[in-house]
């Protein structure tokens, strides 16, 4: 049997063209993000965007991220507001994403973003992706390089396994360094936090005054579905202990080393939990057990982005 990582390639000048070459075919590709990885394809293309919906199995009402260089190349499809340029100005590039008001000329296909009137944009730190990005002009719609509803991607393997020999180009730009799904902001009317992400809201609060959004309030954000991010065995949060053939996910010192046990943090640091969060899943997962629990992980700082994941995959 051929290597079935065969579709990954480390980056240079040769794959650099090559990806290129393939995005402007309308062809989608595998990228890696500070975040998570992505599954890149043209915006401003149909059948590039359309490949993305089918390749992910994803429902057509769930809107893509669209990703750019800087804000210059996204004035041409976006509405730019003072929140925008605050914010902007402070995390990016970096793991946040602006849900703004979409142009009438916007080039952005209508199936993108669920042919909403507003866009979803972000500007991604990690240099592999920006190398591409320089020498486009078209942007990138690029969700997490998943199949839909399962667990985001956060290494060049973890894309291969989820595709197969499907997906001809994997960059392989090392783990993300995030591990998490970047901040999803709203910017049109007043600042609403439509997903946690490591960008926290204290952060966010510096600059701008900003809620979560209230679960009443019926936002077309499919993030906040409630079954997400799952890892394809059942999920408990808030355990203190697993039996004997199901995991256990601790956090800190206070837990022993037993074999079901896997730690996201010894040092009890929230940001490196969510770091390892996702990879954890799957090797829980390739490693047979039935069942997942977790113990109780502090709600705050990137807590609140790790325990909102956590309840989605639990759901
Ligand atoms: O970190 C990330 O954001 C990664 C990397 C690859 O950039 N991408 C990612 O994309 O997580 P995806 O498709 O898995 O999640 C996009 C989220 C979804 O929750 C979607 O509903 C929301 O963004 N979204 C997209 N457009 C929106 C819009 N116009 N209004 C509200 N929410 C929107
Ligand atoms: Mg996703």
């Amino acid at each position: 049997m051929k290597n079935i990582y065969s579709n990954i390639f480390s980056f240079n000048k040769k794959i650099l063209n090559k990806s290129i070459n393939s995005l402007k075919k309308g062809n989608v590709i595998g990228l890696p993000t500070e975040t998570v990885y992505g599954l890149a394809g043209n915006a401003y293309s149909k059948e590039g965007v359309k490949k993305i919906y089918s390749f992910k199995k994803r429902p057509k009402k769930n809107p893509l991220i669209i990703h750019y260089l800087n804000f210059k190349d996204a004035d041409k499809d976006v509405i730019f507001n003072d929140y925008f340029y605050k914010l902007y100005k402070k995390f990016c590039p970096g793991p946040i994403t602006f849900v703004l008001k979409k142009r009438n000329k916007s080039k952005i296909q209508s199936l993108a973003t669920a042919s909403l009137k507003t866009v979803a944009i972000r500007f991604p730190k990690h240099p592999v992706t920006r190398s591409i990005l320089k020498k486009i002009n078209f942007p990138l719609a690029m969700p997490s390089a998943n199949l839909s509803s399962g667990v985001s991607p956060v290494s060049a393997f973890d894309v291969s396994e989820e595709f197969k020999k499907k997906l001809k180009i994997i960059v392989n730009g090392g783990s993300s360094k995030i591990g998490i799904e970047s901040t999803v902001i709203s910017l049109v009317g007043r600042p609403k936090i439509l997903r946690p992400g490591i960008i926290g809201i204290q952060n966010i609060n510096k600059i701008l005054k900003v809620n979560y959004v209230k679960k009443s309030l019926k936002i077309n954000s499919p993030g906040m579905l409630k079954k997400h991010y799952s890892p394809g065995i059942p999920l408990l949060m808030n355990k203190k202990r697993a039996r004997e053939n199901c995991a256990l996910i601790t956090f800190g010192k206070r837990y022993e080393n037993m074999k079901n046990c896997f730690n996201l943090s010894k040092n009890a640091d929230l940001k490196e939990a969510a770091a390892n969060l996702y990879k954890t899943f799957r090797k829980i997962k390739k490693l047979g057990y039935k069942k997942i629990y977790v113990v109780k992980i502090p709600n705050f700082g990137p807590g609140i982005a790790i325990n909102d994941r956590l309840k989605r995959a639990a759901y």
